[in-house]
């Protein structure tokens, strides 16, 4: 068998065990996965040598606004995905909520055409839940996305939400096309409602607007959505343990349900707002205690489904104005997630075991890019992450590599790093530096 790419004793981490291994990669797939030993091949026609590193699957980040159409002073395909790289994620997967947005099949394609131009990793989208009921249809079996997404309440873009009539009908395309559908959890008519009578401007003002309860209220309803339709949701990033709760008490109930948490929501207090002021405005809000560790224990014990950073640059200079109603919701995350969450293993609240599986098979079951994605096994596509467990770091905008990379990170220091990332068995970060091609990305749907 020729061996294009050996790594060599290389500690594998999958949501299972850890173990000392030479990976072989062959046009772009894991060909063989070996104990060290003698080499039963031909030498391969590139080594790294892994000792002393830990090998991940490749990370898939299955939330992330890379702006591209429509709002390319935010980001674009090429510095989204170059920041990805740099942060050990391999597979993207885009929210629709782009200038115009992704909403029929028409749009799809031109979205995914733009993204192979200059794509440095691999790329998936998500279909809004807008329009009329036969868009969505439409949308949803045209194999062009990986899932649906609606938003229950206002944020970036205002999109309008669905009414009941579209919601129920937009569900039931989904479970025909076997598509899971991704909400933005937030109850509109409860954030309209606190919104109206808030007079402050100060960035705490916009978390005291987004209650708990406007999230609590927007999942009984997509539970509720859900059980009527026999369809599969997924609540992306769970703000609250109030939240998280509901979602528990509705899962035994014969609803197919999944859900996400963020970095931010899972490690930032609420000292944040103080420190940070309208650069830490996100929706749904960042909360703090008690809400930021029960939510990373959720994550650690597995009532927590998937990790994602819900990346959503804007331009420094409208971060910080100065009323928090005139600031935009959202902040990069796509290259700090990893580190972030190698630190919150480093400090004992999670196992790297629970982290791989947030990121690799977890999300690649719940977008249907299991098993070609999500794992390190022969026969899968070779994207593979190489980090150092113990190399300290401190997060800086300017050392990042997105287009806007100013977050309530800032300065923040981190205990291990990504050293080398490989997507389908290219080598597009090598120590620390890229290597990578832009347009080497490919979509993870075939249509
Ligand atoms: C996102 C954005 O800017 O696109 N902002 C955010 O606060 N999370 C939109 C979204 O996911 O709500
Ligand atoms: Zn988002």
């Amino acid at each position: 068998m020729a061996v294009d790419l050996l790594i060599r004793n290389v500690t594998l981490v999958s949501p299972a065990v850890q173990r000392v291994v030479n990976i072989f990669i062959t046009d772009g797939a894991f060909s063989a996965i070996l104990t060290p030993g003698p080499l039963p091949f031909a030498p391969a026609a590139e080594t790294i040598d892994g000792t002393g590193l830990v090998a991940l699957p490749g990370l898939i980040d299955g939330h992330v606004h890379f702006r591209e159409p429509g709002l390319t002073h935010e980001e674009t395909w090429l510095t989204g995905t170059r920041a990805a790289v740099f942060g050990g994620v391999t597979t993207v997967l885009d929210m629709p909520n782009t200038v115009p947005p992704t909403d029929s099949v028409e749009r799809a394609r031109a979205k995914l055409a733009l993204a192979d131009l200059t794509a440095y990793c691999d790329f998936g989208l998500f279909g809004l839940v807008g329009g009329s009921a036969d868009q969505v249809g439409e949308l949803a079996g045209s194999g062009l996305v990986v899932g649906l997404k609606t938003f229950m309440g206002p944020t970036t873009g205002d999109l309008p939400s669905p009414d009941e009539d579209l919601l129920f009908k937009a569900l039931e395309h989904a479970r025909v096309s076997g598509l899971r559908v991704a909400f933005h959890a937030e109850d509109r008519a409860t954030i309209e409602a606190a919104r109206s009578h808030e007079t402050r401007t100060d960035p705490i003002a916009h978390l005291d607007t987004r209650p708990a309860k406007a999230e609590v209220r927007a999942v009984e309803r997509i539970a509720d959505l859900l059980r009527a339709a026999n369809a599969m949701g997924h609540i992306c990033h769970v703000s609250s343990a109030l939240g998280l709760h509901t979602i528990e008490s509705w899962r035994g109930d014969r609803v197919d349900l999944t859900c996400e948490v963020t970095p931010h929501h899972a490690l930032l207090d609420r000292d944040v707002y103080a420190d940070y002021g309208g650069m830490a405005k996100v929706n749904p809000p960042i909360r703090g205690e008690p809400d930021e560790s029960a939510l990373l224990a959720a994550l650690a014990d597995g009532r927590i489904d998937t990790l994602a950073s819900d990346h959503a640059p804007h331009l420094a200079a409208d971060k910080l104005r100065a009323s928090i109603w005139d600031v935009p919701s959202g902040f990069a995350g796509v290259e700090t997630l990893l580190p972030l969450m190698l630190s919150a293993v480093h400090d004992g609240r999670l196992s790297l075991e629970r982290l791989v599986h947030a990121t690799s098979e977890a999300p690649a079951k719940t977008w249907g890019l299991w098993p070609r994605k999500g794992q390190v096994s022969v026969g899968a596509d070779a994207d593979l992450t190489l980090v150092d467990l113990a190399r300290a770091g401190e997060i800086h905008a300017a050392d990042l590599h997105g287009m806007n990379n100013l977050s309530p990170f800032e300065g923040r220091a981190t205990v291990g790093a990504v050293v080398t990332t490989i997507v389908r068995g290219q080598v597009v970060v090598r120590d620390g530096v890229l290597t990578g091609a832009p347009g080497w990305g490919r979509p993870v749907t075939t249509a």
